[in-house]
């Protein structure tokens, strides 16, 4: 009841705001400020919006148009704090935030200010700023939300002084360039591994990060292998790779994609269009198609079967396979281990460290030696030994001869069940979580906005510097 109570204070309290605002515009002037306060207690769960800014919406397409909010959320550790941000919507996703990076936190306030001589700020009281466009002095007239969704900062010859084009997020919209060196990044929750989708100079690709650990599991090259990656840019067609000269050199074809966004519980890569029937944005091209390519399918020393379960590598984790990411890689030093080889498996891992050249055994000694190795694939006909530092991205395969995955187990622990030294796995045992990971990613083609905050000790990226893009 209480709670209803509080709910109801402080949407109130934003209708209110969005009253004073009067009808929403598309910009906002010098010395314009908008605070979002609080209920009186503390609620958790809360999540409170006041639109600050909106595009039109097309009416020939039915497609909602672009918002900017200020917003102010509990924050998940419970501690009596509210994540303040500036986001950008489309309809219900959020294609932009300024705390994607960085999280302010505030007690009771949450203010946006563009002021006098230019800055735009976001306050929790008078005093400490807690994000800033970094624009002070540099003529900046007004902030504008751009029919592309990009959000700006103008001086009075219409210069762009700032714009969230430039600080991309997990998501990248129609007509937004990605240049090359430059990625999307995406959080999951509650972890310190991190996906990325990265522009190369050879290719676009998605990689799996972990503290110093680094894979990819999916990538896209130009046909021609002699041309270099300039930037991409979403276009009415599709994904474009563009070289230095801007001549398309690459496409991933899918028309009327509005935006491309890196899922943050797959890692997966989709691209968005409106569906007028249904209401939303849904995925209508997924980087990844089969779950089981996905890095996270499964847990560490999960292994992803054919039924699309999970089957668990049990000498490794005590048979309980529940080890999260956080475990699996503070297990660092598999110092006195031996390697055991499982049949019919391989990883969607791909670029580990790569030794060429050398014998299967020779293979599996260099990962028995390196502390940090966990797990070695080996190639027969290419002679190739490729190290990986977590067991993540198992999936079964047809067995092909000439080609095995290796696991360090402890001395003396043998795989469940069978004769001495068995080199099988065990099918058939599926974790509940990790049942459930599978169902949610099946269901993947739905855009999932309710964003819930990555922990503190997830990865900073250093603080964004202003940009003086005169354009
Ligand atoms: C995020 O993590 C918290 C705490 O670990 C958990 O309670 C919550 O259900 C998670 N949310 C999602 C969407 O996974
Ligand atoms: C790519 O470059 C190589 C050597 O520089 C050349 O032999 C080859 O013909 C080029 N391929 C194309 C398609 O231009
Ligand atoms: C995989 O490739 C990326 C990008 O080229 C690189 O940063 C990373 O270090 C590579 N990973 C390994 C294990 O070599
Ligand atoms: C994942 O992304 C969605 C869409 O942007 C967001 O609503 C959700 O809160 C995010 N979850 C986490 C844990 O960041």
């Amino acid at each position: 009841m209480t709670m209803m109570m509080k709910f109801y204070t402080f949407t109130f309290l934003i209708f209110l705001f969005s009253m004073l605002q009067g009808h929403c515009k598309s910009d906002i002037n010098l010395g314009h400020s908008l605070t979002l306060t609080s209920p009186l207690e503390y609620a958790p769960g809360l999540m409170g919006k006041a639109y600050i800014m909106e595009t039109e919406s097309s009416s020939s397409t039915r497609e909602p148009g672009f918002k900017a909010a200020l917003t102010m959320g509990s924050s998940d550790k419970d501690d009596g704090k509210y994540l303040c941000s500036l986001q950008v919507f489309l309809g219900d996703v959020r294609v932009w935030s300024s705390g994607h990076y960085s999280k302010m936190y505030v007690s009771s306030k949450c203010i946006i200010e563009l002021t006098k001589d230019g800055d735009l700020r976001l306050k929790s009281s008078n005093k400490h700023v807690g994000w800033r466009s970094g624009t002070s002095g540099q003529g900046v007239e007004r902030l504008e939300i751009q029919s592309t969704g990009n959000l700006v900062l103008h001086d009075a010859k219409n210069l762009i002084k700032w714009q969230s084009f430039n600080f991309p997020t997990d998501v990248m919209l129609s007509g937004q360039r990605l240049d090359v060196a430059t990625q999307l990044t995406s959080f999951p929750n509650d972890s310190t591994l991190f996906y990325s989708f990265e522009v190369l100079r050879d290719k676009i690709a998605l990689f799996l990060n972990l503290n110093n650990l680094k894979y990819s599991y999916w990538e896209y090259k130009p046909r021609d292998r002699n041309k270099t990656v300039n930037f991409v840019r979403l276009g009415p067609k599709g994904l474009d790779l563009f070289d230095d000269n801007s001549h398309i050199i690459g496409r991933i074809e899918q028309p009327l994609s509005r935006f491309l966004a890196l899922g943050n519980k797959t890692g997966n890569l989709g691209l968005y269009s409106y569906k007028p029937e249904k209401g939303k944005f849904e995925a209508t091209f997924q980087a990844v198609s089969d779950t089981c390519d996905l890095p996270v399918s499964c847990k560490p020393y999960g292994i992803c079967t054919f039924s699309k379960s999970c089957s668990c590598i049990k000498a490794v984790s005590n048979g309980d396979c529940s080890s999260n990411v956080e475990e699996a890689v503070s297990v660092k030093r598999l110092c006195d281990h031996e390697m055991v080889e499982l049949e019919g498996v391989t990883t969607v891992l791909r670029n580990g460290t790569q030794v060429r050249n050398v014998r299967k055994e020779r293979c599996e000694e260099l990962c028995k030696k390196d502390c940090e190795c966990a797990a070695a694939s080996y190639s027969v006909s290419d002679e190739s030994c490729v190290m990986y530092g977590i067991v993540m991205g198992v999936k079964q395969i047809e067995r092909v001869s000439g080609l095995s995955y290796m696991v360090k187990v402890p001395k003396g622990v043998r795989l469940s069940g069978e004769k001495p030294n068995v080199k099988k796995w065990v099918v058939g045992l599926v974790g509940g979580i990790d049942g459930f990971v599978i169902l949610l990613l099946l269901s993947g083609l739905v855009f999932y906005f309710i964003r819930k905050r990555q922990k503190s000790s997830s990865p900073r990226l250093p603080p964004q510097q202003p940009p003086n893009t005169d354009s």
